[in-house]
């Protein structure tokens, strides 16, 4: 059903309130196609689970809602499997799909809100794993000539929290499946601290891949805002990746920093260490802040506007810069 001026607010878990000029959902290559033959001229915004977008102004174009739907094994030997999943899929479903099946290599990634198809969009990540990790390639729909293209994996040029969707060809593609190589026997991955400590406390000595996804729920749920209850759309800004030399002028005043190796001369910084040290953690300003257990996720308690939060994100990319000369930048995607 195509709707007019419809309220968006439902449909992005920052849950700010703003219009579309057109609305439609699609289900199939073919439905989407029909779409854009319909409203050739229209701006167009590709929607998955609205949870990695923040909405500043009316959308004075098309939003494309999509709903294509499959799972399906499409190669197994005695130790791996391709399977593929709709782009419209829940993601979190899907994962869980995968760990009933006993198909390995998706659990660190549990309860991560969201579409299989906006997946590969930033590579999403937690937990010791990104998805980059066990993608296998993807279908998808070329808006100018309505063809479909296969991607692999060093076609997406997958980074942290990067891919090409996100640079060189921004905004040409929907994404319409995605496929993934796991692995029948498990292979569990414990390397992040909190996972193993959750598992002790847990008395869980050897986990199978069910217990990991448990032991990651459980830790997201202690720290994360659920976006039913607090509007949210995850870590606001991304870790910055800095000089060692960055990180040692930091380290003589603040010896406990955090920071994770990424090369020889380069590491990232944790920007929710930051944002806590620069006092920010927990502030609300009427109707929106900065989270209480997580200073990278800015909250809308409800009726907030997108341009609020997103002054309240230059205000502390502002004072971060003052305080630690280090610029944060923004993981979400402003509309
Ligand atoms: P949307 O927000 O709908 O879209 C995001 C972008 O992708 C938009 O630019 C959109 O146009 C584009 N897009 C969406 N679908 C398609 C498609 N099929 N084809 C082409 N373009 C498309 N992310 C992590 O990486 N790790 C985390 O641990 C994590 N935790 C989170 C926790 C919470 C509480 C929340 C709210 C968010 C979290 N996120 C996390 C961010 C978010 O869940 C992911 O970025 C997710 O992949 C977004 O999926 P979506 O379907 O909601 O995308
Ligand atoms: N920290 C603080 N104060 C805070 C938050 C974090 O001091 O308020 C410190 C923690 O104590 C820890 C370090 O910062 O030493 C890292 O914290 P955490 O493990 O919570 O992870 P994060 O860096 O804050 C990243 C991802 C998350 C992902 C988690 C788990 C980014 C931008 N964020 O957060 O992804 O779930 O790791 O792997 O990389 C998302 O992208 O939306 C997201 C939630």
């Amino acid at each position: 059903m195509i709707q007019t001026n419809f309220d968006l607010q439902s449909v992005n878990t920052f849950g700010i309130s703003v219009k579309a000029k057109i609305f439609a959902a699609f289900s199939s290559m073919e439905e989407l196609s029909e779409l854009l033959k319909q409203f050739p001229n229209e701006e167009r915004l590709i929607l998955g689970g609205g949870s990695n977008l923040l909405l500043t102004k009316d959308f004075d174009g098309l939003v494309l809602k999509n709903e294509i739907k499959g799972f399906r094994v499409i190669s197994e030997d005695e130790h791996e499997v391709i399977v593929e999943a709709g782009a419209g899929e829940i993601w979190h479903a899907f994962v869980l799909k995968c760990i009933e099946q006993n198909y390995s290599g998706l659990e660190n990634l549990s309860l991560i809100p969201g579409s299989v198809g906006a997946s590969p969009m930033q590579n999403i990540g937690a937990y010791g794993a990104e998805i980059k990790d066990c993608f296998e390639s993807l279908q998808a729909y070329h808006i100018a000539t309505g063809e479909m293209h296969t991607f692999d994996k060093a076609a997406c040029a997958f980074g942290y929290r990067e891919s090409v969707f996100k640079n060189k060809v921004k905004g040409q593609y929907v994404i319409c499946a995605v496929s993934f190589r796991l692995k029948k026997n498990a292979h569990v991955n414990t390397s992040y601290g909190a996972i193993s400590s959750e598992l002790e406390k847990q008395g869980i000595a050897n986990p199978s891949i069910r217990d990991v996804s448990n032991a990651v729920i459980s830790i997201r749920q202690s720290k994360l805002p659920d976006p039913k209850v607090i509007g949210n759309a995850g870590s606001f800004f991304k870790n910055p990746i800095v000089a060692n030399s960055v990180y040692e002028s930091i380290k003589a005043q603040h010896p406990e920093a955090p920071f994770y190796p990424v090369d020889d001369k380069h590491g990232k910084l944790a920007a929710g260490w930051l944002i806590e040290q620069a006092g920010w953690k927990g502030k609300t300003i009427d109707t929106y802040g900065v989270h209480k257990l997580q200073a990278l996720v800015l909250v809308n308690y409800g009726g907030s506007t997108g341009n609020q939060i997103y002054d309240l994100s230059s205000q502390i990319i502002a004072d971060i810069e003052t305080k630690f000369g280090v610029t944060l930048e923004r993981e979400v995607n402003i509309l």
